[in-house]
């Protein structure tokens, strides 16, 4: 049967990208007929992209805007290992809104370019946060406008890019426990100005801007195996599941998955993961890295600690039918840890499956090691 839940987009565009088939519970892809030739490259099967494809998984990375546009090394090295791909920044406010009156699409529509002449889906990231906004919003946005502009924005964004969006982070990291409500909710601009209500109010907008992307609430923090993270995916579920209450449209949950050596995951993401399925979500991982900034040793200790992370960490995903996986990034070279998270001895990260000389690592072996260890796609083309 075909299946149209998955990897897909929610209508007509999917059928240019990735058909699906569910057999025997396994999901493949059957796709490669069904988008023009001349852009079609199968991933090759020692990428990470072709050894997720082999085993039914959609795999791709976010890619630095700076980096695609100056460097064809980078560019290269994400043709050849992603499946899709997820602007790391241009897709944000502060990098689409120059002015209050103006959108500038430059630098998102590169990213497009290249995603579609490598025969690439997209996600988009994303259309709420209550980070990267432009520097005028402060001055400009208040109570009375604020639904105007949210709104406007959404539906500006995805009828530019609509029908080419697999997935879009409708509303990013609305969640943060600490900020002492009752429902966990941060205590951001868009809460300030609209209530709880604005969460609904951006995932209608996208609907109706684009009725085929799947629409995805995404948030950090909700992996680890410890009592913060616990209170967080109970916040995220109540959220989830009070929004499928009131008809809210909603496809999917996105795991962002900053990890972090020597952080561990086990039964409550488990739970967390199940708990979505049975609400009807799709569950994806969405930022995928390892913070190994507290790891002392050489690059090849650090290397071998962050490896067993991804492996034990896709392994739980993977066998609880996680679908999907992005990691924020391909290549050291462009990573935030370097800068975000820095280390005592100012060395690089090495939290990306290919070093910043755009070597594979052992995050890069583990990634399919995880991939092969699943049974292989029935269906693929
Ligand atoms: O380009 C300027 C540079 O000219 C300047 O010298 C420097 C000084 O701080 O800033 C540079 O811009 C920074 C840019 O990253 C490039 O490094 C911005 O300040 C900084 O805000 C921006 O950070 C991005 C951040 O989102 C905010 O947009 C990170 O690259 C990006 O990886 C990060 O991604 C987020 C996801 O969207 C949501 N989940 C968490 C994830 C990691 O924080």
């Amino acid at each position: 049967m075909l299946y149209d839940g998955c990897f897909m987009t929610r209508g007509s565009f999917s059928r240019r990208q990735f058909v699906l088939k569910a057999a025997n519970g396994a999901i493949g892809l059957a796709a490669a007929q069904l988008l023009p030739r001349t852009v079609w490259a199968a991933p090759e099967p020692n990428s990470v992209a072709g050894a997720a494809a082999a085993h039914g998984i959609l795999a791709g990375c976010a890619v630095n805007g700076p980096g695609l546009a100056t460097d064809a090394d980078f560019r290269r090295l994400v043709a050849a290992q992603a499946a899709i791909v997820v602007a790391e920044r241009e897709m944000k406010w502060r990098d689409l809104r120059p002015t209050p009156e103006t959108f500038d699409y430059t630098a998102a529509d590169r990213l497009m370019s290249f995603a579609q002449q490598n025969g690439m889906l997209v996600r988009g990231h994303n259309l709420c946060w209550h980070e990267a906004l432009p520097v005028w919003f402060e001055a400009t946005v208040t109570r009375d406008n604020a639904a105007q502009f949210l709104t406007d924005h959404i539906h500006n964004v995805t009828t530019h890019f609509a029908g080419r969006i697999h997935s879009w982070d409708v509303v990013n990291e609305a969640i943060n426990v600490g900020d002492g409500r009752r429902d966990g909710l941060r205590n951001s601009p868009w809460l300030r100005f609209l209530g709880p209500g604005y969460i609904d109010m951006a995932f209608r907008a996208a609907r109706a801007g684009d009725a085929h992307a799947l629409l995805t609430y995404n948030d950090y923090g909700i992996e680890a195996d410890d009592a913060k993270a616990a209170r967080k995916r109970d916040a995220v579920l109540h959220l989830i599941k009070t929004m499928k209450k009131r008809g809210t449209p909603i496809d999917a949950v996105g795991i962002q998955s900053h990890l972090r050596v020597p952080e561990t995951y086990g039964s409550g993401l488990r739970r967390f993961i199940r708990d979505a399925h049975k609400l009807g979500l799709q569950a994806f991982v969405t930022e995928l890295d390892v913070d190994d900034s507290h790891v002392p040793g050489s690059f090849a200790e650090r290397d071998r600690a962050v490896a067993e992370v991804y492996s034990s960490y896709l392994d739980l995903v993977l066998s609880e039918g996680v679908r999907v996986i992005v990691t924020w990034g391909i290549t050291d070279r462009y990573s935030w840890l370097t800068n975000q998270h820095p280390r005592p001895d100012g060395k690089p990260a090495r939290g990306l499956p290919f070093d910043d000389n755009l070597q594979p690592v052992d995050a890069f072996n583990a990634m399919l090691g995880s991939f092969r260890r699943l049974p292989e796609s029935p269906s693929r083309a």
